[in-house]
């Protein structure tokens, strides 16, 4: 074999050979060194003669390689697996439930939710949307999209929100969760434009306790910017009338029966599910049970998805490796110690919304929770 310099037609330096009267072209050593691996093999291409079929293998070699690693960089078994723009493929079911955002999926797209959890705010919505995210004939968007409570991105249309949804297989349910929708005035006409048989999630709990949860979530926020808050026993009871302030957000949201109410006159009431969000702090499977049954959905999730955590203080979704997935530490903050008279006066103010809230949607809570000293001497 003779082996010799020559010049390409950039006047590059390459390797050439001589062996049986055939010309064997090697790639010269920039080509080596290039890091992309489509430079090279369209470098290798150019040079090397049609005829020559170890070019043909190199490039097989190379763009099985390159489909190979792109494959499991998705972390995925698939059936069709193809290097275009974006990759494209069908995961087994068993895998359907999370896969990287900017995959398309085979037979799969983005779709409107076909249930929102509207609230309420502190009410348990994340814990109940990542319980439900276990079933896998359920996808859930991770972000609040505050879509129609919010002008500007209500303004955007529903192609909009559609785009900030996960992809879905079409036998799944997408479900959108963003608690101000409850108390939110435009969101009810907004949400039956889009979807008058969509089906509602709205998970409440003790309001008084619904309150403090609220003002310590706020009151931690202010904290982390170095900004003062009041205490929230002068936040929520007027210092002047001593009445309680019915416009103090945290107070308002938990008057579940007017913002209930206005819901109502817009989606009846076999379209919303009211979860206790007390029972599912203390009962997840119980409350996932009927949630599925309201969804239509197959019974998937089992009492042993779920693992009491003792450091955190809440249930949490035991996977399958051992290891428990707990909510964020925002979730199941340490509330502040509230005068036990606010307590009671918070308990009694409530009281009469709570009744009739209890009769518009036809199901009885076991509020008041807290104990405040009337409470006490009442058990005594
Ligand atoms: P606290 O942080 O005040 O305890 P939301 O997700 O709507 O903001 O609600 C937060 C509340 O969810 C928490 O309020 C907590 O009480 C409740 N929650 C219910 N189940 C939970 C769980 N498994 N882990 C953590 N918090 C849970």
């Amino acid at each position: 074999m003779q082996s010799h310099l020559i010049l390409d037609w950039k006047g590059e330096k390459i390797k050439s050979m001589v062996h049986n009267k055939i010309k064997y072209t090697a790639v010269p050593v920039e080509a080596e060194n290039a890091s992309s691996k489509k430079t090279f093999c369209a470098y290798l291409a150019s040079h090397l003669t049609k005829k020559n079929i170890s070019a043909f293998v190199c490039i097989l070699i190379l763009s099985t390689a390159f489909v190979l690693v792109a494959c499991i960089g998705g972390n995925f078994q698939s059936k069709v697996c193809t290097n275009n723009k974006s990759m494209q493929f069908t995961p087994k079911p068993q895998n359907r439930l999370h896969y990287p955002k900017n995959l398309k999926i085979a037979h799969s797209k983005r779709r409107l939710p076909h249930c929102i959890i509207i609230g309420v705010r502190k009410g348990g919505t994340r814990a109940l949307l990542q319980f439900l995210k276990i079933h896998p004939d359920v996808q859930v968007s991770p972000d609040e999209i505050h879509f129609f409570d919010n002008n500007e991105n209500y303004s955007k249309g529903v192609e909009w929100y559609r785009r900030r949804m996960p992809q879905s297989f079409e036998e799944q349910i997408t479900i959108e969760k963003s608690p101000n929708y409850f108390v939110d005035w435009n969101t009810p006409s907004r949400v039956k434009l889009m979807n008058s048989s969509i089906k509602l999630l709205l998970i409440v709990k003790d309001p008084f306790y619904r309150a403090v949860s609220d003002y310590a979530q706020i009151k931690e926020n202010r904290i982390d910017k170095n900004m003062e808050m009041e205490e929230f026993e002068d936040l929520a009871i007027d210092s002047m009338t001593g009445n309680v302030r019915i416009n103090y957000k945290a107070i308002n949201r938990s008057l579940y029966y007017i913002h209930t109410k206005r819901w109502l006159k817009y989606f009846p009431l076999e379209q919303i599910h009211i979860v206790d969000g007390d029972n599912l702090v203390l009962h997840p499977f119980e409350e996932l049970e009927k949630v599925e049954t309201f969804l239509g959905l197959r019974h998937y999730i089992q009492e042993d998805h779920f693992v009491f955590d003792r450091k955190k203080g809440f249930y949490c979704i035991n996977r399958e490796n051992g290891a428990h997935k707990c909510l964020n530490r925002t979730k199941g903050r340490p509330h502040p110690k509230i005068d036990p008279d606010v307590v009671d006066q918070l308990n009694e103010f409530f009281e009469p919304y709570n009744q009739k809230f209890f009769k518009l949607v036809n199901k009885t809570f076991q509020w008041p929770k807290a104990v405040g000293k009337r409470s006490i001497k009442k058990k005594n």
